[in-house]
């Protein structure tokens, strides 16, 4: 139970810019207090591969092999192995925001943690959150994306291309077109070549739309990068319901990495119990 209030409101200016461009940035969702607490439980996740046996601890941008360092940590739904991650004034204010952008049905869906590593964090190719999802579901839902420090385009902050959030999913592959790696990228032909670059002071935001192309750059700074992504929407919907032809990604069909295999493994081994 949490008895924590928002702290932000959006502005009518703000949400116009946000339903234009598929994107916002917000200087602060959160306190330092709260900061510290939540860079501390960060690092210790990641440091103790929490979640990795069972597939929620992987490298995003490798072939996340065992003797190899990850060059993309990620950890999925990192509150379950930091609980203090959980109810936050942060993510308090992620869900009003979420509900003043998307309507008072927008729930929280899923979390994610993605570390660059300092000096060796791999850049996050261009692509749309969408392409990871199920492709016979219509989705509205809008990411926060939130950095632990301050980050700028020389360590990995978030960058747009306004306006991409009214695309469908374009084309994808996994990233380098090697099917071993859980990462997707682009692979049709879009202009990126001016996007909005988005740097923010630690506990700021930028939301972004499910279909909105971003991409971040390698952590080029000898401090670690670390965001935190809480995602909401409003329930999804089926294609079927809605009469649309169903729709495939290819790119999920070839998809076969070690993460998936560690979670088959995992699973197996908890049902034979
Ligand atoms: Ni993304």
């Amino acid at each position: 139970m949490t008895t924590l209030v928002p702290t932000v409101k959006l502005t009518p200016e703000q949400i116009t810019f946000f339903h234009e461009n598929g994107y916002l940035s917000l200087p602060s969702i959160t306190t330092e207090a709260e900061l510290a607490l939540m860079r501390e439980a960060y690092d210790r996740i990641f440091a103790q591969q929490a979640g990795r046996a069972e597939g929620n601890q992987f490298d995003l941008a490798g072939t996340d092999a065992e003797d190899k360092a990850a060059a993309l940590p990620q950890i999925l739904d990192p509150a379950k192995y930091a609980p203090e991650l959980k109810d936050t004034l942060a993510r308090t204010n992620a869900l009003a925001l979420a509900r003043q952008l998307l309507g008072d049905e927008a729930e929280g869906q899923f979390d994610h943690a993605i570390f660059k590593p300092a000096w060796h964090g791999a850049p996050t190719p261009w692509h749309q959150d969408e392409a990871y999802a199920d492709p016979n579901q219509v989705y509205r839902y809008l990411s926060v994306w939130m950095p632990l420090q301050a980050v700028n385009e020389a360590n990995g902050c978030m960058q747009f291309i306004p306006g991409t959030h009214r695309l469908d999913v374009l084309p994808h592959q996994s990233i380098h077109n090697d099917p071993r790696i859980h990462g997707l990228e682009v692979a049709a032909e879009v202009d990126v070549s001016h996007p909005a670059i988005c740097p923010l002071p630690a506990g700021g935001a930028t939301l972004h739309l499910n279909d909105t192309l971003h991409y971040t750059a390698p952590n080029h700074s000898d401090h670690p990068r670390r965001a935190l992504i809480m995602m909401f929407g409003v329930p999804p919907r089926t294609r079927e319901e809605l009469g649309l032809p169903p729709r495939r990604f290819p790119w999920q069909e070839v998809r076969h990495t070690a993460r998936e295999e560690r979670a088959r493994s995992t699973q197996s081994r908890s049902s034979r119990r």
